[in-house]
């Protein structure tokens, strides 16, 4: 079977694809075939050796935070999973972020999760990130009213799913994105106002979208030294969500500026799936939760753009200029 190995941290290029043995089950574990693998920022931070948590893996490394797929064979243990059935794996369930870009992998059978047959196998890969979208939402805003969320860099993976959620939980939802050509996706996903960040000032059109209020929660991943701008346009007990900074922390004048807006009595939170990295039954309780928001068809996740596995390096490539609208998955 092929998988992806990195010897060394680097560019793209150092993604590449090995002839290896199919694994075989011990008694307890379950072989999965691959069907739809994500690609996501967690395995450019694998791959480029700046992932907090790369102690988890030792070279040679296959990145890969969840696929979708069909149970291949199974331990003579086993007892929940038959040969053909859907499941879904996610590395957070294994301790680490890793092992999904291959055709098929070993799971513990206590780690794995049972999909139900409706729920197509394509959107069944996006499950990683409506899972994070569900709590991010959710633990974020707990004893907060919230109106309206803004959801920045919406056309992306996890903006897409942000926008979605959180219409699903009846909130009204501003997105911004960086490229005219990306507003037609976020309006499809059930974004109430779409703003170019890049070509207008989004001050008006919020205060606008907002009868002159703000916004009760802004989710940024991207944050930078404009960072600050986000304060402005939040309502009264409003909150700032950081789920990462991949345009680094903003200048320390940034807590002037919050002092600056100390009457609307603003909070900052950073998010975080590591939160429970040691605790399996809410990860799985997570998962599952995502599972029946998906099979409901409260959220439906676009198609995404595939390639083939022996072309993770060009998925990368794309994931990294930015460009694309929605998910980027693998096909084994
Ligand atoms: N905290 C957690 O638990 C958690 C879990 C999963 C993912 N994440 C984080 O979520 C973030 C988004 O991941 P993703 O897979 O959704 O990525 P993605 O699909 O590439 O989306 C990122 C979006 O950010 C925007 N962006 C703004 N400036 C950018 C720049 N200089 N370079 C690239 N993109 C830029 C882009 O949209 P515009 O150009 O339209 O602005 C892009 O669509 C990542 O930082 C990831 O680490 C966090």
């Amino acid at each position: 079977m092929k998988r992806i190995e990195i010897e060394r941290f680097g560019g793209p290029e150092v993604l590449q694809v090995r002839d290896v043995p199919a694994p075989v089950p011990g008694p307890c574990d379950v072989l999965v075939r691959a069907h739809s693998i994500g690609v996501g920022w967690p395995d450019v931070y694998v791959r480029t050796g700046t992932y907090p948590w790369q102690h988890l893996f030792p070279m040679p490394a296959t990145p890969g935070v969840e696929m979708s797929g069909t149970v291949a064979a199974i331990g003579s243990d086993v007892k929940r999973f038959a040969v053909g059935q859907p499941v879904y794996v996610s590395s957070g369930m294994l301790g680490m972020r890793g092992g999904c870009y291959a055709q098929a992998r070993l799971v513990p059978e206590d780690r794995l999760i049972a999909l139900p047959p409706e729920l197509n196998l394509d959107s069944a890969a996006n499950l990683a990130y409506y899972q994070v979208a569900l709590a991010l939402l959710e633990e974020c805003s707990r004893g907060q009213t919230i109106s309206t969320v803004l959801v920045s860099g919406a056309s992306g993976g996890m903006g897409t799913a942000l926008v979605q959620v959180a219409k699903a939980l009846g909130h009204r939802v501003i997105a911004t994105v960086g490229h005219d050509d990306k507003r037609a996706h976020s309006e499809a996903m059930g974004a109430d106002c779409v703003l170019n960040y890049r070509t207008s000032d989004c001050g008006p059109a919020i205060a606008a979208a907002t009868h002159g209020r703000g916004v009760d929660l802004w989710l940024e991943a991207y944050a930078g030294e404009n960072l600050a701008d986000a304060l402005a346009h939040l309502a009264p007990w409003g909150k700032l969500v950081l789920y990462n900074a991949t345009g680094g922390h903003p200048p320390a004048s940034f807590f002037d500026a919050w002092r600056t807006h100390m009457a609307k009595c603003l909070s900052i939170q950073y998010f975080s799936m590591h939160v429970w990295e040691d605790d399996l039954p809410a990860r799985r309780a997570l998962i599952q939760r995502a599972v029946a928001l998906m099979s409901s068809g409260k959220v439906s996740p676009p198609a995404g753009r595939h390639f083939p596995l022996e072309q993770a390096g060009d998925a990368h490539r794309l994931l990294e200029s930015g460009r694309q609208v929605g998910r980027i998955f693998l096909r084994p």
